[in-house]
């Protein structure tokens, strides 16, 4: 509580919706209701919402797989930054978590939040470079597939099961398969307001040419004049070479972080992550 402020931070419910949608697209960011589904369909119990004077002025999420969660969707409304809400916010939902079983938190952070992530004790894990621009498509090489088709490699290489929340964010999603020999890839991108946004890209082993392929061949249903967008961690060259091959631009490094136990996500397999757009 900061008395001055008449701060208060309670669980965030489904009311709270369209006001917090609002709240992250008044950012600029690439938003819609679906964003928040895969919160609202499981667990709302460890995400938060700010209220000064009963008006909600900033959010959290967070969803947990077994011993690890995943924070996101951070945003304090503008004019009450840098009072200590944003560290209120992340504090209730650490403590949520813990409160459990969650030994390890993730999340995704934009440059400008990693010093405040760091003094609520998380630590740096594995940088992503944020490319955007236009792919050439490419038809063929790669068949269609779903979404369960990826998850049992995707749980492989994080070392835990996102499942759940990767059906609900990939819901109506073009997810495809290729091969190059024995090695296996899959891909995932959807259109979110206008943006194509792409991941998860995952692969048995990495290679350039099969991420070329994935990444031209799964943006091939969308519009052709739409910008692509995704982050590829910088511990993975052939993802980053498929990247700048595809005419795709860097624009941006954002930070992996960690709190608590460590964690053994394969990212040198892992060309793309899944990603809620801009969020961080
Ligand atoms: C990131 C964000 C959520 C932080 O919210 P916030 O309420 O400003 O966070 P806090 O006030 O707890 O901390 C922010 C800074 O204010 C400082 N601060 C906290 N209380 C303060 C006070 N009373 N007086 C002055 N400064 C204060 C903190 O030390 C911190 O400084 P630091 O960034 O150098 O560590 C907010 O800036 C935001 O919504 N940004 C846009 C969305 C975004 O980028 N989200 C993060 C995605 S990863």
């Amino acid at each position: 509580m900061i008395p001055f402020l008449d701060l208060s931070i309670r669980n965030m419910e489904r009311r709270d919706a369209p006001k917090i949608v609002q709240m992250l697209a008044s950012q600029g960011w690439v938003v819609d209701e679906r964003i928040l589904q895969p919160y609202f369909n499981l667990d709302l119990s460890t995400s938060f919402v700010a209220e000064v004077e009963g008006r909600v002025v900033g959010c959290v999420n967070s969803l947990i797989y077994g011993e690890v969660a995943w924070l996101g969707n951070l945003v304090v409304a503008e004019p009450l930054r840098r009072r200590g809400i944003g560290t209120a916010l992340t504090m209730a939902a650490v403590k949520a978590c813990e409160s459990k079983g969650v030994r390890s938190i993730v999340l995704n952070s934009v440059p400008e939040a990693v010093t405040l992530y760091e003094r609520t004790g998380f630590r740096g894990f594995v940088q992503l470079e944020r490319f955007a621009g236009f792919v050439e498509r490419r038809v063929g090489d790669a068949e269609r597939c779903e979404v369960e088709d990826l998850t049992g490699l995707d749980a492989k290489l994080h070392g835990y099961d996102r499942s759940k929340v990767l059906h609900s964010l990939l819901d109506g999603a073009n997810v495809v398969r290729c091969r190059c020999g024995e090695n296996v890839g899959f891909a995932a991108a959807k259109m979110v307001g206008s943006k194509i946004l792409v991941g998860p890209i995952l692969t048995t082993q990495p290679e350039e040419r099969l991420y070329l392929r994935l990444l031209s061949n799964v943006v091939q249903p969308f519009p052709k004049d739409v910008h692509v967008k995704l982050e590829v961690p910088l511990i993975n060259p052939p993802a980053m070479n498929a990247c700048a091959t595809s005419g795709l631009k860097g624009t941006r490094l954002n930070l992996i972080m960690v709190r608590g136990k460590e964690i053994k996500s394969d990212y040198t397999r892992i060309g793309a992550i899944a990603s809620d757009g801009d969020l961080g």
